[in-house]
């Protein structure tokens, strides 16, 4: 099992989980310039719409998925790349907002505030990252200490957040919903591996059976 000390997680660990978070932000600026793959495509707006909000779920994820893969592997220092993951998940969701706010919608407000208001998804999306938020600026240890055991129930916001996101993705597919079903089936699983082991037997099929 690896089990980096303390010295490695900081010194390699955390620089190399830093660098992978970065690489499709990295490699979505090398297209838009040009210099690698074949640029943004016909529609640069909607692609980099696309491109940022898928990185900000799969993240969202990944941020997930940290506390059952180091129940499942006993790999305990991997809960010292949740923050910074779940930090990269906000970056991406931000950019994606971003993209919206500015080349999509011209910081036009009426328009946005109808967008909001009126396209059931685009107001899914902005109470996740409203959530986001949230979480991201309450993310400090500061504020842990400061919100103490309120703290956790916070941050277990996570969870709707990420159901409102799959939810917006799902929403905002006009034909084929393969897509965010795969993604939904993903925060599924890792929301029944979050439940009590008591609730998991309840929910579990042969329980049922019985
Ligand atoms: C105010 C907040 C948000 C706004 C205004 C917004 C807006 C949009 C828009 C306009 C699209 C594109 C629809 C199209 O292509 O026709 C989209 C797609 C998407 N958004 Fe958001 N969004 C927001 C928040 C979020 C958040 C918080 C997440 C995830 C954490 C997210 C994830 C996605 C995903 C995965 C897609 C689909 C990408 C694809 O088709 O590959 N969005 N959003």
């Amino acid at each position: 099992m690896i089990r980096p000390d303390i010295r490695q997680q900081r010194l390699i660990v955390k620089p190399l989980w830093f660098a992978a978070c970065l690489a499709p932000f990295i490699w979505f600026c090398l297209r838009a310039l040009e210099i690698a793959g074949e640029g943004l495509g016909a529609d640069p707006i909607e692609a980099t719409q696309d491109y940022m909000g898928i990185w900000a779920l799969r993240l969202l994820l990944v941020t997930l998925a940290i506390t059952p893969l180091r129940r499942l592997t006993g790999m305990l220092w991997l809960i010292r790349l949740r923050r910074m993951t779940g930090l990269f998940a906000l970056f991406y969701a931000s950019a994606h907002f971003l993209n919206y706010l500015l080349p999509d919608q011209g910081l036009l407000w009426s328009a946005i505030v109808e967008d909001v208001l009126e396209r059931p998804f685009i107001t899914v999306g902005a109470l996740g990252l409203a959530g986001l938020i949230a979480l991201g600026v309450t993310s400090t240890r500061g504020w842990q200490i400061r919100l103490g055991k309120r703290w956790q129930k916070l941050h277990r916001l996570v969870y709707p957040i990420a159901i409102l996101a799959v939810w917006h993705f799902w929403w905002q597919v006009k034909a084929v919903v393969t897509e965010p079903a795969i993604y939904a089936l993903i925060l599924a699983i890792l929301l029944v591996s979050r439940l009590p082991k008591k609730n998991r037997a309840r929910h579990a099929p042969d329980a049922e059976q019985q």
